[in-house]
């Protein structure tokens, strides 16, 4: 089991390593760079047999009303969105038969204010902008991805443009309050 490799809050903080992975990953939605830099990690993982085991625990205590973080699980960025109650609203008001990848917003958290997902598109892989507050969120409050327009909601469903599906759900459980275990 491992621990969360980064868990810092996307806003304020010192800068260091951690700082690094999390603003890092967030950065690297530009054109082209995220598909560069993906094999680069990958090659940085354990092996599979490693990996079939890996979890991470994140203690998710910091994260304040309408921040996010993203973690590493598997070698994936993982977004962990603490959504206020207009997230959450704007989510569960949607007509779910309009979407293009069918869910409820119920059947994406297992607690409303937390929406925990893979923060890698389905069109080809980017990932998506929306984490730090100054982040474009795309029309619908949610992400963006910029490599070619994709929009995702503030349940990570996805809205407008090329992706087909929306960003998956990886297996998570809540330990507490303030701890999810990821994988
Ligand atoms: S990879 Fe995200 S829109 Fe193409």
């Amino acid at each position: 089991m491992a621990e969360a490799e980064n868990t810092a809050p996307t806003t304020g903080g010192e800068s260091s390593r951690r700082d690094f992975l999390i603003y890092g990953t967030s950065a690297l939605a530009a054109v082209g760079t995220a598909l560069a830099v993906w094999p680069f990690i990958s090659s940085m993982n354990p092996a599979a047999d490693t990996l079939a085991l890996a979890s991470t625990e994140v203690d998710i205590s910091a994260v304040e009303d309408g921040q996010a973080i993203t973690v590493v699980w598997r070698g994936k960025p993982v977004f962990i969105r603490h959504r206020t109650e207009e997230n959450i609203e704007a989510a569960r008001s949607v007509d779910v038969a309009e979407l293009r990848d069918p869910q409820t917003d119920e059947d994406r958290v297992k607690e409303a204010p937390w929406l925990i997902m893979i923060g890698v598109c389905t069109h080809l892989g980017c990932i998506p902008l929306g984490q730090k507050d100054g982040d474009p969120k795309g029309d619908f409050g949610g992400w963006f991805c910029p490599c070619h327009g994709s929009h995702y909601d503030t349940s990570g469903r996805i809205r407008k443009g090329p992706a087909p599906l929306n960003l998956p759900i990886p297996p998570y459980a809540f330990l507490d309050d303030t701890t999810v275990k990821i994988g």
